[in-house]
């Protein structure tokens, strides 16, 4: 039964008896085991994804929202407020709505994806677009949440953070034990911190920690932030993430790596999914998969049989960016309405 990840994890989360929850059924996503995508890649070991697609709006920000969103209720809060590359602004906007809030949201102009922009606008949020990017945007929510009375809903609320470390209980649970590798996008680098964060509060061993950013969008890779971060990923175009620190420490602390996946690697990473597994992500969310096959072909697992696991996250859905999936493929033939031509188009 999907009841919401504050009711299922709740002796987890900050909550009490006190809090009010507002939830839309968020979380218990699919971990979908992906033998095509193993046969054809040569992975050598068992690939799982969890599909947070599946989300009420579509990504993996409605954990941290229900969390944030409740407790922003709890405090009596009248706004809230955030930055955003798509989908927190979908999130926040939903979830406030349920909650009777208002939501504030600044986006970078013409770099949303389309499906995001109608969620939050359809929802009532309030929205502003910047002539700048997302770290623009990030600068200025912050701002104003210290001279005004409104609550932050971006990853640094730490509400955020919990909700989202729910995700890691759940591969737990299912696996019966953590991965052996956990894979994922990196873009403010929130998602990251709260999965190694779940991670260490619900199990003894733990994954090896795998971030992917978008190579033109990739300041933890590089080592400086990016001035105007480019992508077709456009959830992660990112250049100056809030949780840099957290993220080298998950990376750190796990053994693991972050590192940097093309826009090609990352397009073509998107056509198998949808091709070979019929999961339909968004841009940002084939990263994970991208990541895996580079570091596949460089023998990074090399010591990997069938019993070893591996873990993806596909962090949004492909209908939040409709354009790209057709600009992606060949256009339907357009022909005259007879039953031959039509046929003729098939090639039957
Ligand atoms: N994948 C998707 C689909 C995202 O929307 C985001 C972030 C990420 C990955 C990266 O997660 O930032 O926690 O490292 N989207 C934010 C937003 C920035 O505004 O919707 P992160």
């Amino acid at each position: 039964m999907k009841i919401g990840v504050i009711h299922k994890y709740r002796k987890h989360l900050p909550v009490t008896d006190k809090t009010p929850v507002i939830t839309l059924q968020e979380g218990s996503t699919p971990l979908l085991r992906v033998e095509n995508i193993e046969k054809e890649f040569n992975f050598p070991f068992q690939l799982y994804l969890k599909y947070e697609g599946v989300n009420p709006t579509g990504s993996f920000k409605d954990r941290g929202m229900t969390v944030a969103i409740s407790k922003a209720v709890e405090k009596g809060c009248e706004y809230v407020i955030c930055a955003s590359t798509g989908n927190t602004s979908a999130s926040a906007a939903a979830y406030a709505s349920k909650a009777k809030l208002k939501a504030l949201v600044v986006i970078p102009e013409g770099s949303i994806a389309l499906g995001k922009l109608s969620q939050a606008m359809i929802h009532g949020a309030k929205v502003v677009a910047i002539k700048g990017n997302f770290d623009d945007a990030l600068k200025i929510v912050r701002e104003i949440c210290e001279k005004y009375p409104v609550e932050l809903v971006n990853s640094l609320n730490p509400n955020r953070i919990e909700g989202q470390k729910t995700a890691a209980f759940e591969i737990v649970d299912a696996l019966g034990r953590a991965p052996d590798f956990h894979a994922m996008p990196v873009g403010n680098a929130g998602n990251i911190t709260a999965y190694w964060k779940g991670y260490k509060e619900y199990c003894a061993i733990r994954p090896v920690m795998m971030g992917f950013q978008a190579a033109k969008s990739a300041p933890i890779v590089e080592g400086h932030p990016i001035k105007k971060p480019e992508t077709i990923a456009t959830a992660i175009r990112i250049g100056n993430p809030a949780s840099w620190k957290k993220a080298e420490a998950a990376r750190d602390e796990s053994g693991g790596l972050i590192d940097k996946v093309t826009d090609d690697e990352i397009l073509s990473a998107y056509k198998a999914l949808a091709e070979l597994e019929g999961i339909f992500v968004e841009p940002a969310s084939a990263s994970t998969l991208a990541g895996l096959i580079k570091y596949n072909k460089k023998s990074y697992f090399k010591k990997a049989t069938k019993e070893t696991i591996v873990v993806g996250v596909l962090t949004g859905h492909g209908l939040k960016d409709p354009d790209r999936a057709i600009k992606s493929c060949f256009q339907p033939e357009i022909v005259e309405a007879t039953t031959a031509k039509v046929c003729r188009a098939f090639d039957l």
